[in-house]
């Protein structure tokens, strides 16, 4: 019983499968309770999902996956194309430009005994799946090729283990020769030079292959070297050497490739070539270092030590750790369709995927810190995802605000978007203030808070020179104007000048976030910041309307951009919105970005109660929020629209929350291959899923949780710092979710009338239960039971006085 196979374009839960039983050595025996049954790692690796559908641990540095020459974003997708490699280093849920899959392998038998009748550049290698074969499970994963070649791979931290058995091979005939090649390329031919040492000789014992590489970063600056250190077990070594594009020889056994004229790029690598016929596996232990190829060496060799590697064990070892991860969750599905379970459990793991631990492969600075990458970007991770990790893992949360303190501490800049150790592009504000608040009020541990207050005045005093990668721009129109202008003029930095309106309102966040812990430190500049937080006010335009194909949608009020002289300048509230075509940072930048101004204008999560008032009352905000999401105007594949699904909560209407967030799992985000609305970017889409899931969703950077009905049973999460147990039950659950409507609370027994609870219910281990019904109820609709904002919605009353 293993894991899931890929039958028909469908993922099915193999314990309701016999047909899959019994044919793997990975065997784990049919068991219910076993979460990692659910876990199904292809979810997402089609329709631009771009999951890492490969094997890796938690937040693991090596990532081991074939990678296809289709949608190849995060290595391998189910997408029908071919195979071209299999690599140690991916990224999960990115967009863009594909990332990492640093230095491919590739097995293969060729035409005949002349080296050069085997298939080398990448075009020709690439070879069709049987998508049958495919065994996807944590910490493991299989495939075999069209030609009968038998693959599968696992990892430890910072290395990989393939195996390539060639017994079922076609090409075979029983004397055809085995042939592994590297290949000195990424998934985005990003290589500027590298050099590789093939030390295999005939009969020997040693057969390794070590090099290095410089590589461009998928959405960065700069470049990164990464350093490889491969060891090739089994069967004889017949011959070895390199090539270069289809051409390979025996000499010599080194090879240094750069780019010459107009930048050229040449396909090289190595090759190792063993006497067939080989019976058992070639194993290619693959270990990878960002520090040197001795470091890359030594990294295999403690991890995955030989002669004879423990792949088994290895595998047994990632299942425990993946078992471990996600031991604090534990739910009653009261009979829901398995199909929620397996959505569920494969978000969760995919949570885990990245960022990454590179602690100990930092090639820029020593420190006994963490070191954390593959934050890409933290504009997507924090909102869900990295509330999410805090709840179910604080302990890797607070390792993971360690080390951003730590970047900012040696590069003099909290990072906002890194990748492959290069700082990334920011998107908006400076998104690591709101994870460091959010883990502030949260109550993590071992930050130090000083150093994270220190941190954020910099993002919120000094311009950064270059605010394209850290920092914020336009800081002297934002203390002069209160507002970042359109078409600013800003000469003490540079970025790209766009994201007029999206910028004005993530600094205005961000500064509320550093009055927050200003005021937990006791800082007198709490109330200078809590003032620039509202200065989002001040591009609302109250007269602007907005037509969709000509025809006005009733709805009033939107933002707007503002020139340095004060004058409006005018965005379609529809542009950049699915409706109208998508805004990034290169394709069509436009003053708010990724989203449209109609969804901005819900983007103050700290002050709905305002925004409720500005668009005319209840009434019209609740119309407003529903036109957005029936329209097409929203796109649920997007982060800045996650917090707009809970905001009737904010209105008094809890009940049209849950509702909305029914329309759209399981319809947008389910357990089929292509069941996620966009890419997972990270796990933001996972984490969407899953707080939704759980019935709390968080709105961070403060200390509440909005709640609706769980979709099962009931759903406990023990801390695993205070070891309590945190359960929030159903009463009257319904499975075909027709109760969705709370009716009355319970808190520890007591009823509880407020729609939002904060982070304690988890730290405590408190109990909530709710009475479903299939109509709305007066629960939770009181002013007094709805979440805070900085003006309640008299205007009156400070949020923090
Ligand atoms: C099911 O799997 C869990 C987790 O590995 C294990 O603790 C339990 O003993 C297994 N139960 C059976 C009946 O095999
Ligand atoms: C097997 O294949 C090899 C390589 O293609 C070829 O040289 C040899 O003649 C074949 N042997 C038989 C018995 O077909
Ligand atoms: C690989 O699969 C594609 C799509 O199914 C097919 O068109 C192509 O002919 C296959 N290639 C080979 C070499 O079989
Ligand atoms: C390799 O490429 C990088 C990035 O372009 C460059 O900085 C470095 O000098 C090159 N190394 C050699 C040895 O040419
Ligand atoms: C890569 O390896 C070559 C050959 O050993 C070495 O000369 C070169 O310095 C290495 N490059 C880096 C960046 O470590
Ligand atoms: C469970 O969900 C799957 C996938 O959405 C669907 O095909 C199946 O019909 C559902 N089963 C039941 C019993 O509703
Ligand atoms: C954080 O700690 C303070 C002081 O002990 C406590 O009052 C507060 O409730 C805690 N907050 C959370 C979210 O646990
Ligand atoms: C601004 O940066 C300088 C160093 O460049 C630093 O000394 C100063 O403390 C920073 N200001 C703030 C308010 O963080
Ligand atoms: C303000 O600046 C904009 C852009 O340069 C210009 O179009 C507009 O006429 C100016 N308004 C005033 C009142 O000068
Ligand atoms: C699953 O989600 C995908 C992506 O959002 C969607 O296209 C598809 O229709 C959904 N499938 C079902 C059965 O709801």
């Amino acid at each position: 019983m293993v894991g899931f196979r890929y039958l028909n374009g469908l993922a099915f839960l193999c314990a309701t499968f016999s047909l899959a039983a019994s044919s793997s050595r990975f065997a784990r025996h049919a068991n219910a309770s076993d979460v990692l049954e659910y876990v199904n790692p292809l979810i997402g690796s089609q329709a631009g999902g771009n999951v890492f559908a490969g094997a890796t641990l938690p937040y693991g540095m090596v990532k081991a996956s074939p990678d296809v020459n289709g949608e190849n974003t995060g290595g391998f997708s189910t997408d029908g194309s071919q195979i071209t490699g299999f690599s140690a280093l991916h990224d999960s849920g990115t967009g863009g430009n594909p990332s990492l899959g640093n230095f491919p392998i590739f097995p293969q038998v060729c035409s005949s005994g002349d080296i050069n009748t085997c298939s080398f550049p990448i075009r020709a290698r690439a070879t069709n799946y049987t998508t049958d074969s495919i065994i996807s499970e944590p910490g493991h994963f299989g495939v075999t090729l069209e030609n009968g070649i038998k693959t599968d791979m696992t990892v430890s931290e910072h290395a990989a283990l393939f195996e390539f058995n060639f017994e079922g091979s076609t090409a075979s005939n029983g004397t055809a020769d085995p042939v592994i090649m590297l290949d000195l390329t990424d998934l985005w031919a990003s290589r500027q030079n590298a050099s590789i040492s093939v030390d295999a000789k005939e009969g020997a014992e040693v057969r390794r292959i070590k090099g290095n590489g410089t590589f461009l970063p998928s959405f960065g600056a700069g470049s990164y070297v990464a350093y490889f250190c491969l060891d090739l077990g089994g069967g004889t070594v017949k011959d070895s050497g390199v090539w270069v594009n289809n051409r390979a020889g025996t000499e010599p056994k080194d090879l240094y490739v750069t780019r010459g004229f107009n930048l050229f790029y040449l396909e090289a690598g190595g090759w190792v070539r063993f006497k067939g016929p080989v019976s058992g596996p070639i194993s290619a232990r693959m270990g990878i270092s960002f520090i040197s190829t001795d470091q890359a060496c030594q990294n295999a060799e403690d991890e995955i030590p030989g002669p004879k590697y423990d792949f088994e064990g290895l595998v047994r070892k990632a299942q425990d750790g993946w078992r471990r991860k996600l031991s604090p969750i534990s739910i009653e599905a009261g009979g829901v369709n398995d199909s929620m379970l397996v959505s569920f459990w494969s978000a969760v793991y995919r949570t885990m995927i990245s960022p990454q631990d590179y602690t100990g492969e930092n090639p820029h600075w020593t420190s006994s810190e963490p070191y954390f990458d593959s934050f890409y970007c933290l504009w997507d991770m924090w909102r869900v995802q990295l509330p999410f990790l805090t709840i179910v893992d604080p302990v890797q949360q607070s390792r993971i605000v360690r080390s951003l303190l730590d970047i900012y501490k040696h590069r003099g800049w909290l990072p906002d978007c890194s990748m492959s150790t290069c700082k990334g592009w920011t998107q908006g504000g400076s998104d690591a203030d709101n994870v460091l608040v959010d883990a502030y009020v949260k109550n993590l541990t071992g930050i130090d808070w000083d150093i994270a207050y220190e941190a954020i005045v910099n993002d919120a005093e000094n311009e950064s020179l270059e605010w394209s990668i850290e920092g914020r721009g336009g800081l002297a129109s934002w203390k002069r104007l209160n507002y970042i202008p359109y078409l600013d003029f800003d000469p003490n930095g540079f970025g790209t000048n766009s994201r007029s309106i999206s910028r004005t309102l993530e600094y205005s966040y961000n500064d509320f976030n550093l009055a927050t812990l200003a005021k937990g430190l006791g800082k007198d500049t709490y109330a200078k910041y809590l003032a620039r937080a509202g200065n989002w006010q001040n591009l609302f335009k109250a007269d602007q309307t907005s037509a969709i194909n000509g025809i006005d949608t009733g709805f009033t009020g939107f933002f707007q951009p503002k020139y340095l002289n004060g004058t409006w300048g005018y965005q379609d509230p529809i542009s950049c919105s699915p409706l109208a075509g998508f805004c990034s940072l290169t394709s069509n930048p436009s003053e708010t970005f990724e989203s449209s101004a109609w969804e901005y204008m819900f983007f103050v999560p700290h002050d709905i109660a305002e925004i409720i008032e500005l668009l005319g009352g209840e009434e019209t905000f609740l119309e407003r929020l529903d036109f957005f999401h029936t329209s097409g105007l929203a796109d649920i594949g997007n982060e800045p629209v996650f917090l707009t699904v809970y905001m009737p909560h904010y209105a008094g209407r809890p009940g049209l929350s849950a509702k909305r967030a029914h329309y759209y799992i399981p319809s947008r985000f389910n357990s089929s291959l292509a069941g996620l609305p966009g890419n997972d970017d990270s796990g933001a889409m996972a984490s969407f899923t899953l707080f939704s899931t759980i019935g709390l969703f968080p709105n961070p950077g403060q200390n509440v949780y909005f709640i609706i009905p769980p979709f099962f049973e009931s759903v406990s999460i023990t801390s695993p710092v205070t070891k309590r147990t945190a359960t929030i039950r159903n009463v009257n659950f319904d499975a075909t979710y027709k109760n969705i409507y709370v009716q009355s609370a319970k808190l520890n027994g007591e009823e509880y009338r407020k729609n939002w609870i904060g982070h304690e219910f988890f730290t405590n281990g408190w109990t909530l239960e709710l009475v479903l019904g299939s109509e709305e109820s007066a629960w939770g609709t009181g002013v007094g039971d709805r979440p805070l904002s900085v003006s309640d919605a008299t205007g009156k009353i400070k949020y923090m006085a």
